[in-house]
């Protein structure tokens, strides 16, 4: 049995004594490499559907493809701590089917499950903790809801919204929730609802003040040039370097200077 690198305990009394990392992986390698980095937590997000499969948003996403994903990443990351997200309609239906589809992750190989929504989550995220499964709320903007919000904007600039957002963070932990995911937040109310609940929250586009932060891997290692958006820090160009690699490979065919000496088996030929 692998020793877990972190648990729930330590991700729980981390808060206000250092801040958490975390990074989106969908894939053996990814988690592999996050593990080796020492990331506090690994979340197989649902964006998988935008940066991994091409969809539009993250509603086609499917229970069978995150499962598929959450038992690669525990493939190659065994003693860190994974979040699987809880794709679009996996959760909403039915109490059971909620139960069904959470419980059908952490038997893939995940430590808890993310759930975006407020209030109307709440009996999900109870009955889920009850079963056994830890939850991470996911509040601000969360895009499951792109066909009713319309666009991708910052949440929490006016006092209602604000407060909706305060009021929202403190149903989330009394439903029992491990902690919080605070996307696209003004960094202020983000500060506000970190300073007022006891649980920690990682933020996404909601500034400084968080317990920690998440990322999504192809934002971070600059794979994603589409569209940067300014919460963004860019640590790598690995597109550029990918595309740079893979047009000299195609030359380096077409030259003849791929395979050489070096490259190839050779014996006695009859
Ligand atoms: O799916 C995802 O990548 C997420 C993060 C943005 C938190 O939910």
């Amino acid at each position: 049995m692998e020793v877990m690198k972190t648990n729930i305990n330590k991700i729980i009394s981390s808060k206000g004594k250092r801040k958490l990392s975390m990074i989106t992986v969908y894939s053996f390698f990814q988690a592999k490499m996050a593990e080796e980095a020492g990331m506090d937590i690994l979340l197989v997000g649902d964006s998988l559907g935008n940066v991994m499969l091409g969809y539009e948003n993250t509603l086609p996403v499917s229970m069978d493809e995150m499962s598929l994903a959450v038992q690669a990443a525990r493939r190659g990351a065994k003693k860190s701590f994974i979040i699987a997200d809880m794709p679009f309609l996996s959760y909403q239906s039915s109490i059971s089917e909620a139960v069904n589809n959470a419980g059908r992750f952490l038997k893939d190989g995940a430590n808890a499950v993310k759930i975006e929504g407020g209030k109307e989550v709440k009996t999900i995220i109870e009955t889920l903790v009850n079963y056994g499964i830890p939850v991470m709320g996911h509040i601000g903007l969360t895009p499951q809801q792109i066909n009713r919000i319309g666009t991708y904007k910052v949440q929490g600039k006016t006092e209602k919204n604000k407060n909706r957002l305060i009021e929202e963070a403190k149903v989330i932990e009394n439903s029992g929730a491990f902690s919080l995911v605070l996307e696209l937040v003004v960094e202020e109310v983000a500060m506000q609802i970190t300073e007022k609940i006891s649980i920690p929250t990682i933020g996404i586009g909601a500034g400084r003040y968080c317990d920690g932060q998440v990322l999504v891997w192809h934002d971070l290692l600059g794979i994603n040039t589409e569209f940067t958006p300014k919460f963004v820090k860019k640590y790598a160009n690995l597109r550029e370097v990918i595309v740079k690699s893979l047009k000299e490979y195609i030359s380096d065919i077409n030259e003849g200077k791929f395979p050489t000496d070096e490259n190839v088996f050779k014996g006695e030929l009859k």
